[in-house]
């Protein structure tokens, strides 16, 4: 349906009412089909996919046909938490770990300022040539949203097309398909522009209409996603790293997930130097469902420096605690954020 955009108020982001109040101003896809289809990822620039891949790992635990991690065909996971907490490392190594135990994984950097491709160990020029984040797209949001980038006054359409794109831009690595929102050029996620109109109306599809497991690398503030994505998003984790300002970042994020329906939503205390750290996110949170510690492992971080993927090298030890988040997503939880 198209709409008359008005011109930017001082601000410079003139939002709906709808969007004031933190939902999505399009219609709840929900009421048209909430069917997730089955739609193979292929990209026609990615190089061919890896025949070795999914790359079957003899070091995952015994399949557990009961649980829906060794069945994730359709698992939605968000992540979010404080800047470096390390939401990017966790997003990327349950990506890569399902990846491994034969799941579709689609992995979806939401963070404008993301680098989800660099912590599934994708070399920078090939980011630069291949991952072209889709709010970069100019042509493509012209296209499908009928308005010119950067114009004022225009008419666009709310529900642009968009169940294409994550089969034609996906960029699939080692078996983990990727794909860059990006940000658009007016910033806030709730603008009235042609970018966030194709953007909002693609994380819907991602969340409700997708097949695969589809994990969302979120910025802290999680405004991408709408009351009516939210409640497609099977669990939410707040990634939090043992400290003052992560924990209240943490507690910020649990009472606007909550605020959007999001049903199940747990922390991952990351970064941890002890069983002091863990205790001290608990006792700060309490009422939150710890889905995992994750300990401070320096194979991580000298991964990073060196730019590779954040497991390579890992041992099973360290494999471990990730591999123990993805079990506890299967155990349904519903919290709330304790003030
Ligand atoms: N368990 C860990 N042990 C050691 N270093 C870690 C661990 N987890 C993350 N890091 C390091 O912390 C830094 C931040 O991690 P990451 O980029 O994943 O955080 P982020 O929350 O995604 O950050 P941003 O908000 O900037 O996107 C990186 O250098 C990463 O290697
Ligand atoms: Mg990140």
């Amino acid at each position: 349906m198209p709409v008359s955009r008005t011109p930017d108020n001082s601000s410079g982001h003139p939002r709906s009412a709808s969007a004031k109040r933190g939902q999505s101003a399009f219609p709840d896809p929900l009421s048209v089909s909430a069917k997730r289809e089955q739609s193979p990822i292929r990209d026609p620039q990615s190089p061919i996919p890896n025949p070795q891949s999914p790359i079957p790992n003899p070091q995952s635990p015994i399949p557990n046909p009961q649980s829906p991690i060794d069945n994730p065909h359709s698992l939605k996971l968000a992540i979010s938490g404080k800047g470096g907490v390390g939401k990017s490392t966790l997003a990327a190594a349950l990506a890569i770990l399902l990846a491994r135990r034969g799941g579709r994984v689609l992995a979806v950097d939401a963070d404008p300022d993301g680098s989800l491709a660099s912590c599934l160990g994708i070399p920078p020029a090939v980011q630069r040539e291949r991952i072209v984040p889709i709010a970069a797209r100019r042509a493509l949001i012209e296209e499908r949203t009928g308005a010119r980038v950067r114009e004022y006054g225009q008419m666009f359409t709310l529900n642009p097309r968009v169940s294409d794109i994550a089969d034609t831009y996906a960029y699939v690595h080692d078996g983990v398909a990727v794909l860059a929102l990006g940000a658009s050029a007016k910033g806030g996620a709730g603008c009235a522009c042609p970018e966030n109109a194709l953007l909002r109306a693609l994380v819907t599809n991602l969340v409700l209409e997708r097949g695969e497991t589809v994990i969302l690398d979120m910025e802290a503030g999680i405004e991408h996603l709408g009351r009516a994505t939210a409640s497609g998003v099977d669990t939410m984790l707040v990634v939090v790293e043992p400290g003052q300002r992560a924990v209240e970042s943490a507690r910020r994020v649990l009472t606007r997930a909550a605020d959007i329906g999001l049903r199940d939503i747990g922390i991952v205390v990351n970064k941890s130097e002890g069983p002091g750290d863990e205790e001290m996110v608990r006792a700060a949170l309490p009422g939150v469902a710890v889905c995992g510690v994750i300990p401070y492992t320096d194979a991580i971080r000298a991964n990073e420096r060196s730019g590779r993927g954040v497991l390579e090298g890992l041992g099973p030890d360290a494999l471990a605690p990730f591999e123990r988040v993805l079990e506890s997503i299967s155990v349904p939880r519903r919290t709330g954020v304790s003030a």
